[in-house]
């Protein structure tokens, strides 16, 4: 860890623990692993220092937002499933005065009607949705923009 150097939370939700075993057809082959290991590449060629974590509970998730306000810059978060419900999540994003980008693997908008709708969004900066894993790079990209990495 650079000092100097932003830094970015990366947030994964309930299940995403399981990708590349779970619903392959809607979430690709790749696992959570692979995905981390490419964010870590790409947050170094855009300067900035990332930490990732995946958490299956509620209140992981909101105490972990709520943490972000100290240390980073930015948050990168795909709530999964807390997408569609969670009121506390919601709240914990909107609380914290953190540049966040809401993810998804999966574009929700085409899938089961209840996953059409996002009680996050409106609090985010931003949405990236149905790109697949390249949706977390550029979710990176888009951080680096706002925080200004090094090689901005
Ligand atoms: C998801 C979409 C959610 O509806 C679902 O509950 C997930 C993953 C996605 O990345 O496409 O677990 O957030």
């Amino acid at each position: 860890m650079n000092k100097n150097r932003p830094r970015v939370l990366v947030i994964h939700g309930p299940n995403l623990n399981l990708l590349g075993r779970r619903e392959t057809d809607i979430y690709g082959l790749l696992s959570l692993e692979e995905i981390d290991r490419r964010l870590g590449e790409k947050a170094g060629e855009l300067g900035l220092d990332i930490d990732i974590v995946q958490t299956n509970h509620e209140g992981v998730m909101v105490e972990t937002i709520q943490k972000a306000m100290q240390d980073y810059a930015g948050i990168i978060i795909n709530p999964a499933a807390f997408t569609h419900y969670s009121v506390a999540v919601r709240d914990a994003l909107a609380a914290v005065p953190v540049p966040a980008i809401e993810v998804h693997l999966s574009n929700i908008y085409s899938r089961d009607e209840f996953r059409r709708h996002s009680v996050v969004s409106p609090v985010v900066k931003g949405q990236i949705s149905g790109l697949g894993p390249l949706g977390y790079l550029l979710a990176l990209e888009a951080i680096a923009g706002l925080v200004g990495g090094e090689n901005q």
